[in-house]
């Protein structure tokens, strides 16, 4: 028995614009944190400090959402860049040029039929708030953030129905992903909890904010969290190792959302808190209780599982301190990975999606899941990515198993992506795309654009509502 999916299902494409768009400082665009990435040297990376120009989408978006209706996307998901609408964050009104543009591109998306589902807050904080009030370390950052959401969600509210509040909420407190998620670096004088619970306390606020500010302008928009998916499986089955993925599990993935959903701290969130002397302010706490009602779906980004193998510490404190904060997890030795170890693992989408379904009951919209590869032009002028095409195929024979045995509910499944785009490290060489981008074309700034093998097969799926793969 195969699943025939619902014919209102929300097949397409997702892409962070930051990563695309380039024009980094065109028409009164500020700069973001994104921007401003310098990437690790370490990873034997060139040091950049610019994003352009990523795959020049600032200028070629009206092809790109062609080649987008030519896959016959039924949904896209983007983002609305922050420091495009208010350069520095602090300004009480938008750059009119920055609206004009995703006008532009909305109004096309709705002419090919495209529904939008706009992201806001995706590795795009203004980066003046980065550096002035340390990001979302600080509350004032979730007062701008809030004039920005009213600002942009009264300008949109008659063509965006699908609005995300903040990009991968869930990774923001954790090492140098804070600067990129949160706007924000640990100080040197606090704790790693002390971070931890801020980050936790301010972008959940920032979320709630943002969800009543949607609600409030736009009673009929569909609202949702998001959080980066991939469970943690133990190494082996000693107990510790057991005990080691709940703990990262819980404190990495499920608390976004236990506290989004509930509207409260879940109880072993309160003890980790008053276990290491943190008092809880709960008079602070009363708009993520109010938000936790208008949530209309939950989305999810999904890559990978890991292992984690337990620490040799006695102390339960300090265990779960080194679990959570230190911890380096794992590719399960029975699992392949890409060239940036990153696990391909289609069972666990299944497994993840049950999981999160069981856990909150809500309606799932898959709004990223996808694999980076090193794809190049071959002597015949094609793009021949098959491993890529094998990955979508499993993955969506898994999330199709989640839905047929265990009754998972799952609105639409957004592709990671439609073209390349640079990684989150600022890497062309790790592509995501359904359609190659490549060298300029002649003395143009225009960058090549070419459909890849997958473009044509993921066109099919659509096509096809699913049918297809199962071939
Ligand atoms: C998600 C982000 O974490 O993963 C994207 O939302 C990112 O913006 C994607 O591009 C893939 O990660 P990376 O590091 O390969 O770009």
């Amino acid at each position: 028995m195969n699943v025939e999916f619902d014919k209102e299902f929300l097949w397409g494409g997702a892409l962070s614009n930051v990563q695309a768009e380039g024009a980094s400082l065109e028409h009164g665009k500020g700069l973001n944190v994104y921007d401003t990435l310098i990437v690790d040297k370490e990873s034997g990376q060139k040091e950049v400090n610019s994003s352009d120009p990523a795959s020049n989408h600032y200028y070629q978006f009206e092809e790109d959402i062609q080649l987008m209706k030519e896959m016959s996307f039924k949904a896209y998901r983007f983002s609305i860049v922050w420091s495009r609408i208010h350069p520095n964050g602090n300004e009480r009104e938008p750059n009119q040029a920055g609206l004009d543009y995703y006008n532009k591109m909305i109004d096309l998306l709705l002419e090919a039929g495209i529904e939008p589902v706009v992201s806001l807050v995706h590795f795009d904080m203004p980066d003046y708030l980065a550096k002035k009030y340390n990001g979302f370390y600080s509350k004032e950052v979730i007062d701008f953030y809030e004039n920005h959401v009213t600002k942009v969600v009264n300008y949109f509210k008659d063509k965006v129905t699908y609005w995300i509040t903040y990009n991968e909420i869930n990774t923001a407190p954790f090492g140098n992903h804070a600067r990129l998620v949160a706007g924000a670096v640990k100080p040197e004088n606090i704790t790693n909890h002390e971070f931890y619970h801020q980050i936790v306390k301010n972008t959940q606020l920032a979320h709630a904010r943002a969800v009543l500010t949607i609600r409030k302008i736009s009673p009929t928009a569909k609202i949702s969290g998001m959080i980066n998916y991939g469970e943690v499986h133990p190494k082996t089955s000693k107990p510790n190792d057991v005990l080691a993925a709940s703990i990262i599990n819980r404190y990495h993935t499920y608390l976004a959302f236990d506290i989004m959903t509930d509207g409260e701290y879940p109880n072993y969130y309160k003890n980790f808190l008053t276990n290491r002397g943190i008092t809880i302010n709960f008079e602070e706490l009363k708009d993520i209780k109010s938000a936790s009602d208008e949530l209309d779906f939950l989305s999810l980004s999904y890559y990978q599982t890991r292992v984690i193998s337990s620490p040799e510490i006695e102390d339960l404190l300090k265990f779960e301190n080194e679990v959570i904060f230190n911890s380096e997890t794992e590719v399960s030795e029975y699992l392949l990975a890409n060239e940036w170890g990153w696990a391909i693992s289609p069972k666990g989408f299944r497994l993840s999606l049950e999981t999160i379904y069981d856990r909150y009951k809500k309606p799932l919209f898959i709004v990223e899941n996808g694999v980076g590869l090193v794809d190049e032009i071959g002597a015949d002028g094609e793009v021949d990515d098959t491993p890529r095409i094998n990955y979508y195929r499993e993955h969506l024979r898994n999330m199709s198993d989640a839905i047929k045995f265990s009754g998972v509910e799952v609105i639409g499944y957004l592709a990671w992506a439609p073209i390349d785009f640079l990684s989150s490290h600022k890497e062309m060489r790790k592509r995501y795309g359904f359609v190659y981008i490549g060298e300029s074309l002649g003395k143009t700034k225009k960058l090549l654009r070419l459909p890849k093998k997958s473009f044509y097969w993921y066109k099919s799926v659509i096509e096809s509502n699913g049918e297809i793969i199962n071939e």
